[in-house]
């Protein structure tokens, strides 16, 4: 693939260490430099299967034995990794799976992919991270790179894990390299696979910013190299946060063109012809998944400690988190038009994954409407292609198989999630009432017993 790293190890001293970088370097353009990757989630699988299909030896580890155990019998557990693409890689021994990190002695580049999710209060809960950085500090040598992947705020490189490595007595840039480049697939998304989204690379030292962008020029198009890893760690955010306060804006919309009589759906359509200064983005029934819930209160929390109190965050999660409630309230009084209260009434929820083509149902919003709609004394369903069963509370329910699904039998049923295999016209033709908060019947045009967000 392109090289677009402008990557040079000039960084790096000279004589001795100097090789110990340019030996790396070899290793990485030729291809049989081997590779780590610590977390097969989301992100971590996509990416060692990328640098396995590159002719890359890979070793991933995970601390869940029984997911450890699965990929390394080739099934994946990931939509976007077909299990056929998986197999091969692993039968022929291009990629080996471990349960723990000990295993990554022989690896010349590990990535740390491992969650980074908020504790009680909202604060970041980096503790993954660092139970995957103490164990690295164990097996770390001369000649090996670490790039953290893991969403996380800015100076969690320089100040979780360098001194962790530098207490190997490893000198940074000279003996061993670090760089963040943060991940930014986005699972589910047939248009932009991993190898087609630049990558940013943010290294310690210009030796280490150097060797992570060669790793990743092997899988991906252009790879963006920033001054520093805390640049790195805050373009990430910066993406997340923009995302999270537009979708704010629009959801906000949203409410005032329902107060208006106007429908939202046909103002981002119009306002989006404009060639330039718009971008689209559009509501829903909140927002979901292990990022924008979560991501932008890494910055807030990192911002309240140098004394400046974050407002755009704060106020975008305030009208995002509001959307579930305003989502059952428009079902509450969609039947009470209907003279029937929630109480009772029978309701089809389409789609409890946190957005199409995917089964993950961390933070989704479904999950907390059904919730809210058990607790009000709704009879509850769901159709989900992607997510066999769900628990919601202490409840554990089993999705109804879309084809099959009698939705005339349902007092109402709410599009929660628009997976392409739910049927915008059988659905306007059967259901008896439908709350769409995704436009998925906006093809088929008005209809009166179809009320949009
Ligand atoms: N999911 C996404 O769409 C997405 C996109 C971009 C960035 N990210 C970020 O990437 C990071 C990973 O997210 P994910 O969605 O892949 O998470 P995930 O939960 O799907 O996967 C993480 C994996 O790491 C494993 N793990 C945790 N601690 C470990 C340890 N110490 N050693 C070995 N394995 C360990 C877990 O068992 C799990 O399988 C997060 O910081 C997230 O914010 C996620």
């Amino acid at each position: 693939m392109a090289d677009t790293t402008g990557a040079d190890v000039t960084g790096a001293a000279d004589g001795r260490e100097g090789r110990v970088a340019a030996d790396l370097m070899q290793r990485i353009e030729r291809r049989d430099a081997t590779v780590g990757v610590i977390g097969l989630g989301y992100v971590g699988l996509p990416l060692a299967v990328a640098f396995a299909k590159a002719g890359m030896p890979v070793i991933g580890v995970d601390a869940d034995a029984g997911r450890a155990s699965l990929i390394g019998r080739g099934q994946s557990p990931i939509e976007d990794v077909p299990s056929d693409d998986l197999a091969p890689l692993v039968r022929t021994g291009r990629l080996t799976v471990a349960g723990s990190v000990g295993a990554l002695g022989p690896a010349d580049a590990i990535i740390i992919c491992v969650p980074t999710p908020l504790g009680k209060s909202k604060e970041p809960d980096i503790s993954h991270i660092v139970a995957a950085a103490d164990e690295v500090a164990k097996i770390l040598r001369p000649g090996q790179l670490v790039v953290l992947e893991s969403t996380t705020y800015p100076g969690t490189t320089e100040e979780v894990l360098l001194p962790r490595f530098a207490a190997s007595g490893l000198n940074v840039g000279e003996q061993f390299f670090l760089a963040f480049s943060p991940e930014r697939i986005d699972p589910g998304n047939r248009t932009y696979g991993l190898a087609d989204i630049p990558k940013v690379v943010g290294g310690l030292t210009p030796a280490c910013r150097g060797l992570a962008c060669a790793l990743y020029s092997q899988i991906v198009e252009r790879v963006v190299p920033v001054s520093t890893p805390q640049a790195a760690e805050m373009v990430k955010l910066f993406e997340n946060i923009f995302r999270s306060v537009n979708i704010a804006l629009v959801n906000e919309l949203a409410i005032m063109c329902r107060r208006l009589g106007l429908s939202v759906w046909e103002i981002i359509d119009a306002a989006a012809t404009k060639p330039f200064g718009f971008m689209p983005f559009y509501p829903g029934p909140g927002v979901g998944g292990h990022c924008l819930p979560s991501d932008p209160y890494y910055l807030s929390w990192r911002a309240r400690m140098m004394g400046y109190e974050a407002r755009f965050i704060a106020f975008a999660d305030e009208i995002n988190g509001g959307m579930p409630a305003y989502t059952v309230q428009l079902a509450a009084d969609a039947l009470n038009d209907q003279g029937k209260p929630l109480k009772g009434s029978r309701i089809l929820a389409l789609g409890v994954a946190y957005k199409p083509g995917v089964g993950d149902v961390r933070d989704s919003p479904a999950v907390e409407i059904i919730d809210a709609l058990l607790l009000r004394g709704a009879r509850v369903d769901y159709a989900d292609p992607h997510v066999p069963a769900l628990t919601v509370g202490n409840r554990r329910l089993e999705a109804v198989p879309w084809a099959a699904a009698d939705l005339a039998s349902y007092d109402l049923v709410a599009v929660l999630t628009a997976h392409r295999q739910f049927d915008p016209v059988r659905l306007c033709r059967e259901a008896r009432l439908v709350i769409d908060t995704r436009n998925l019947t906006g093809p088929v045009g008005v209809q009166p017993h179809v009320i949009r967000l």
